[in-house]
C-alpha cells in the first residue's frame, strides 16, 4: 500500500477512516496512538500487523468518560471509582474483569480488559464522535521507542495508514501507568505518566507492584527487551564516573553520545540533558524523543545515566532499562 500518512487536524476526516476500519495515528497525552475501532476484528487484527505486535499482548480500549467504560467492563470497585475521579481523564489505564462485548482479539483472550479515558484535547473530540472505543497501543514498531510526535508516526507507520491527527508534541511523553483491579487489591502493572506516589495518596495506601515480564500472563506486553534503539546502547553502573566506563571510552568522542539528567561534570563526547534544572516531569517530556534523534545520528554508542527512583524517575528509568536491556 502506497498511503503516506497525511499529517492534519481534521477530526472528520479521522472519524471516517475510523468507521471504515481504517487506522489513524491518534495524539494523547502520553504518546501518540495507532487507532482502530475495537469493536471491528478486522481493525483490531489490522492494528497487531501494523505494529507487528505478538497477538499474545492485548491493547488498551480508550473511551471519552467513566460512563462509556462501565459499557465494556463487569464492575468499578470502589477505589477504581477513587482513581477514575481523581486521575481521569489522564495518563492512567485500568485493568477490570471485561463484558462479552470486547472482542477476544483485543484482550489477547485474557477475560479482562485495559481502559483509559485520555486527556488529549482532541483525542477527547475524537472519542466524543464515535460510538465505539477506540482500541490504541502506541503508534511505533513493536519494541522501538514510543512516538511523542506526529511525524514519528508518520516515518514509522506512514506507508501503512492514511492518516495521523496532529495534537503537537505529547505533553507527558511516557505511557499511561498501569493499575488492576481484577484481584482482591489495586496491583500495578505498568510504571508510568502518572507516579504511583499519587495513586497511593489517592487510595491512602501504598500500591503493589506486579511488573513482570512477557512469562507474565498478567501483563503480557511487559517485555524485558522494549523502548529500544537500534544503536548500541548501554547505561552507565552507578558507581563508575562515565571517564572510567569502557563501552564509552572505547569509542572515539565524536561519535559517542551520553544521555544525563542535571549533570554538572565535564564529559569528551557529545551530552543530552534531559533536564537541566532536575525536573523530572520534563526529562519524561523529552525523554523518547531525544532517544529517537540519537538513535538517528551518527554515534556508534550511546550511554546514559540513571534519573532518582521517585515520582516520575521510576517510569522513566524503567524504559531506560528495557531499553538497554539484552
Ligand atoms: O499511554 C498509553 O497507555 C498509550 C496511549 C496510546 O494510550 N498506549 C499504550 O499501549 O502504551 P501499549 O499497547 O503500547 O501498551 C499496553 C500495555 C501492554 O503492556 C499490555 O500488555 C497491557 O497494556 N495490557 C493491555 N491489556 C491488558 C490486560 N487485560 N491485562 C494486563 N495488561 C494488559
Ligand atoms: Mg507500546
Amino acid at each position: 500500500m502506497a498511503y503516506t500518512a497525511e499529517i492534519g487536524r481534521d477530526l472528520a476526516l479521522a472519524a471516517n477512516f475510523l468507521r471504515n476500519g481504517q487506522l489513524v495515528g491518534m495524539p494523547t497525552e502520553t504518546v501518540y496512538g495507532l487507532a482502530g475501532n475495537a469493536l471491528n476484528p478486522e481493525a483490531v487484527a489490522a492494528i497487531f500487523s501494523t505494529k507487528q505486535r505478538p497477538a499474545f499482548d492485548p491493547l488498551i480500549m480508550h473511551l471519552p468518560n467513566v460512563d462509556r467504560v462501565r459499557q465494556y467492563v463487569e464492575d468499578l470497585p470502589k477505589q477504581a471509582i477513587q482513581l477514575a475521579n481523581a486521575f481521569w481523564p489522564g495518563p492512567l489505564t485500568m485493568v477490570f474483569k471485561r463484558k462479552a462485548i470486547v472482542p477476544d482479539l483485543v484482550t489477547a483472550g485474557l477475560d479482562t480488559v485495559a481502559v483509559r479515558v485520555p486527556a488529549h484535547p482532541m483525542a477527547q473530540a475524537l472519542l466524543e464522535q464515535l460510538d465505539f472505543p477506540l482500541a490504541a497501543p502506541s503508534a511505533n514498531p513493536f519494541g522501538y521507542i514510543s512516538p511523542t510526535q506526529p511525524e514519528h508516526v508518520q516515518e514509522q507507520l506512514g506507508t501503512k495508514i492514511p492518516y495521523v491527527l496532529d495534537g503537537g508534541p505529547c505533553q507527558i511523553g511516557l505511557e499511561s501507568t498501569i493499575v488492576s483491579f481484577t484481584g482482591d487489591e489495586p496491583v500495578l502493572l505498568r510504571k508510568g505518566g502518572l507516579a504511583v506516589e499519587s495513586i497511593a495518596a489517592v487510595l491512602g495506601q501504598e500500591v503493589k507492584m506486579n511488573l513482570h515480564s512477557s512469562s507474565n500472563p498478567q501483563a503480557p506486553g511487559m517485555l524485558a527487551k522494549h523502548y529500544a534503539p537500534k544503536t548500541a546502547f548501554y547505561l552507565l553502573d552507578d558507581d563508575v564516573p562515565i571517564q572510567h566506563f569502557a563501552p564509552f571510552n572505547a569509542v572515539p568522542p565524536s561519535r559517542r553520545a551520553l544521555l544525563t539528567f542535571a549533570a554538572s561534570e565535564e564529559v569528551e563526547g557529545d551530552v543530552f540533558d534531559l533536564s537541566e534544572r532536575g525536573s523530572l516531569p520534563e526529562a519524561a517530556n523529552k525523554l523518547f524523543a531525544t532517544l529517537r534523534s540519537l538513535d538517528a545520528g551518527n554515534y556508534q554508542v550511546i550511554v546514559a545515566k540513571l534519573v532518582p527512583e521517585q515520582g516520575l524517575g521510576l517510569a522513566i528509568n524503567d524504559r531506560l532499562r528495557r531499553a538497554a536491556a539484552k
